[in-house]
């Protein structure tokens, strides 16, 4: 172990921080995927980013303009090539592999266009998977995935496999899976992009709602603009870097 690196038990809860924390921060990031190569792509080229504990920001652009790449660097997906992302804090570039994947299943939520959901399992099951992954009990992760997807409305798709869901429910549940270990910040990729427009309100609202209650702090890219309003600020992206940050509210309370 290196003197830098921060002890595996030292790693914080980023839910312990204060309301008024800068709970994200990004400095200088760069990134290159097949770096050195004749078809490198420079998809990252300096991105300066402060987002506090309980914002919702939306992260817009064109196609390509690196949003996915922004957010797999933040979710610590994949390696940067350049620059520094401190979380409640902490240089991530000083953790280990092992403490990094700790840190985030403990404080990153991820939702995916996909859903990615496993459809071997029953919709409580994957819901309970990132508890039964931490070490829970498995009569405590049964009753708390139920306790949320009763709270999303599910309450009566429990033992249902994800294939026999629809386009919102499978989203629910997804959601429910991102939720459960109570992360700090949740990451969405298109998160409503597959869902028709009355879904993609429901889902929408549903995380205005955790947002406000438990001040999760949001990061979503999205293509549509009606979700991106209902958030805090937009971020706009283009060619690999932040082109300017819309501030709201967008809407009238
Ligand atoms: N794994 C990869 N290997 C090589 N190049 C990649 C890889 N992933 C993305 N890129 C390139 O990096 C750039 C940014 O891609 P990214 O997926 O971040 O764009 P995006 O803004 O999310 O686009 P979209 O709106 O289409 O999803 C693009 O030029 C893309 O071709
Ligand atoms: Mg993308």
């Amino acid at each position: 172990m290196t003197q830098n690196e921060v002890k595996f038990k030292e790693v914080p809860q980023v839910s312990q921080i204060d309301d008024t924390e800068v709970i994200l921060r990004i400095e200088g990031l760069h990134k290159r995927y097949n770096e050195g190569k004749s078809n490198e792509v420079h998809a990252l080229r300096g991105v300066d980013l402060e987002v506090r504990k309980g914002d919702m920001m939306a992260i817009m652009g064109p196609s390509g303009c690196g949003k996915t790449t922004l957010l797999n660097m933040i979710g610590h997906l994949d390696k940067n090539s350049g620059g520094e992302i401190f979380i409640s804090d902490i240089d991530t570039n000083n953790l280990s592999d092992g403490q990094m994947t700790a840190f985030r299943r403990d404080n990153i939520g991820f939702i995916f266009q996909l859903f990615n959901l496993f459809s071997f399992l029953t919709a409580v099951e994957n819901v309970e998977t990132p508890l039964l992954l931490k070490g829970y009990n498995s009569g405590i992760a049964r009753e708390q995935a139920k306790m949320l997807l009763r709270d999303l409305g599910m309450g009566d798709r429990l033992y249902h496999s994800p294939l026999e869901l629809s386009g919102g429910q499978q989203q629910r549940v997804a959601v429910a899976r991102a939720l459960i270990t109570d992360p700090a910040i949740i990451l969405g990729d298109e998160p409503t992009g597959d869902l028709d427009s009355t879904t993609s309100a429901e889902v929408m609202n549903l995380f205005r709602r955790i947002n406000k209650i438990n001040r999760q702090t949001f990061v979503l890219v999205t293509h549509n603009r009606w979700i991106a309003e209902r958030c805090d600020y937009i971020v706009h992206m283009l060619d690999g870097k932040i082109s300017h940050v819309e501030m709201g509210p967008f809407l009238e309370e």
